[in-house]
């Protein structure tokens, strides 16, 4: 029989000005290090701040005694002519020190309640089709029907990159 995982205690809360550094850093090492930001958000001081600025009530960490365990950022999207409201779980990630210890399950429950005070009728995640450890994790919470997304890259031909450079 598995092993029960180590249950640790986590205060989990939203995000103060202070854990932004830490924030970032962790961010740093999970999502670069493994390719794991997707194409159309990229894991940089910006987007952190907005989301803070944003939606402060939606961006969680785990603090273990002073300690950054891990951290969830989540937006709320309006549809035009969609009674429904989505929450969309941005980012996600774990200090690898305290992997496989529910850090992250402890915050997506959080997050589930504070979406649903919100009136969000259906969470929204993504993450690359490689990400193995993820996809177990968010099949793990419930989430369903992945749905296969493809992205494409076009390159500019050198000179064409030039050109335009020195438009500045
Ligand atoms: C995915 C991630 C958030 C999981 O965090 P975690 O705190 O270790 O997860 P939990 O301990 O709450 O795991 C709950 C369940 O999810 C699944 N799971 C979590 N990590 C897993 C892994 N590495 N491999 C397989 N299943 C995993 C398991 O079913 C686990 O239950 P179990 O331990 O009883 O088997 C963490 O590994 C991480 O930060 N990864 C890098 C960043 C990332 O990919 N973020 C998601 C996209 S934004």
């Amino acid at each position: 029989m598995a092993a029960k995982p180590e249950k640790i205690e986590l205060d989990i809360r939203t995000a103060e000005i202070d854990d932004l550094a830490p924030v970032y850093h962790l961010g740093n090492r999970l999502f670069t290090s493994h390719e794991y930001s997707n194409l159309y958000r990229t894991w940089n001081e910006y987007e952190i701040t907005s989301q803070f600025n944003q939606e402060p009530d939606n961006f969680l960490v785990a603090d273990y005694d002073g300690q950054l365990a891990g951290f969830l950022i989540g937006s709320v999207i309006e549809k035009p002519r969609s009674a429904w409201s989505y929450g969309h779980l941005v980012w996600l990630g774990v200090e690898p020190d305290f992997a496989r210890k529910r850090v992250a399950s402890r915050l997506f429950e959080r997050f589930k309640e504070l979406m649903a005070e919100q009136g969000v009728r259906m969470l929204l995640v993504d993450t690359q089709a490689d990400n193995d450890e993820a996809l177990s994790f968010f099949k793990r919470q419930g989430f369903t029907n992945p749905v296969e997304h493809v992205y494409l890259t076009y390159t500019f031909p050198r000179k064409r990159q030039r050109r335009i450079g020195k438009r500045k």
